[in-house]
C-alpha cells in the first residue's frame, strides 16, 4: 500500500494552532497525529478535550489519536465523540487489552496498540487479528524531538512476520524521530504509517517536507 504521512500536533505553534491544522489540510499529509499525554503515564501533559474539539473544528483529515494515558478505557467515548478516527492505547496501560480494543471497534473507530521501546512485539501474538493499527515507539513516549531509536528497524521486521497470514491489513505506525533521513530505511523495513512532529514544524517550509516524505514512496516502487 502507499504509505501515510501524520504530523504530530504536539510539535505546533499551539498560539496559531489554527494556522498549523489548514498548513496541514493544504498539505499532502493523511492524518492529523494528536498526542493525549496525562502526566501519570508518561512525565509530561499535553492537551485534553477542549483543545482536541478546537481541532477538530477545522481538520479536514482523520485525527489519529495516541492516548498516553493510564486505564484508557475511561475516556474511549469523549475521545470519539470530539473526533477520533484511530485510537491507539499503549500496551503498558491497560491491564484488559482486548476489552480495550472491542470497546473501541464498537465506537467505529480504528483501533490501534502502541507499544513502547523495550517492550517486545511477542507481546501481541495472541492479540493480533483484533488490532487495525500497531504503533512501534521509536523514542520513549512523552516528547517531541528526541533521538529516533535504531532498534526499531528489527521490531518492524518482527512485527510483519507476526502479523503474516494473520492480520495482512494491519497498519504499522512509527512514533518518534521520524524525518527524511530515515523515512526511506523504515518504508524498506515494512512501516505504513510515518508520524514526524519536529521534522514537520521546525522545518521553513513544512508543506515541503510532508511532500518529500509523502513521494518518498515513489523512489521504493521504483527501487
Ligand atoms: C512522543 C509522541 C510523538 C511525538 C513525535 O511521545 O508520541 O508523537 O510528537 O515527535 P517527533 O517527531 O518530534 O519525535
Ligand atoms: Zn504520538
Amino acid at each position: 500500500m502507499n504509505h501515510l504521512i501524520a504530523p504530530s500536533v504536539l510539535a505546533a505553534d499551539f498560539a496559531n494552532l489554527q494556522k498549523d491544522i489548514e498548513m496541514i489540510n493544504s498539505s499532502t499529509a493523511d492524518w492529523f497525529h494528536i498526542d493525549i499525554m496525562d502526566g501519570v503515564f508518561v512525565p509530561n501533559i499535553s492537551f485534553g478535550f477542549p483543545v482536541l474539539q478546537a481541532i477538530n473544528k477545522h481538520a479536514k483529515k482523520p485525527l489519529d489519536v495516541h492516548l498516553m494515558i493510564v486505564d484508557p478505557d475511561r475516556y474511549l467515548e469523549q475521545f470519539k465523540d470530539a473526533g477520533a478516527a484511530n485510537i491507539t492505547v499503549h500496551y503498558e496501560a491497560c491491564t484488559h487489552l482486548h476489552r480495550t480494543l472491542q470497546a473501541i471497534k464498537a465506537l467505529g473507530c480504528r483501533a490501534g496498540v502502541a507499544i513502547n521501546p523495550h517492550t517486545p512485539v511477542s507481546v501481541l501474538s495472541d492479540i493480533i487479528e483484533d488490532v487495525d493499527l500497531v504503533c512501534l515507539m521509536s523514542v520513549n513516549p512523552g516528547f517531541g524531538g528526541q533521538k529516533f531509536i535504531e532498534n526499531t528497524y528489527k521490531k518492524i521486521k518482527d512485527l510483519r512476520i507476526l502479523a503474516a497470514g494473520r492480520n495482512d491489513s494491519l497498519l504499522i505506525e512509527i512514533d518518534g524521530g521520524v524525518g527524511n533521513n530515515n523515512a526511506l530505511a523504515l518504508l524498506n523495513a515494512g512501516a505504513d504509517v510515518l508520524v514526524a512532529g519536529n521534522a514537520v514544524f521546525a522545518a521553513t517550509d513544512p508543506v515541503q517536507v510532508i511532500s518529500s516524505l509523502k513521494n518518498i514512496s515513489a523512489e521504493l516502487q521504483n527501487a
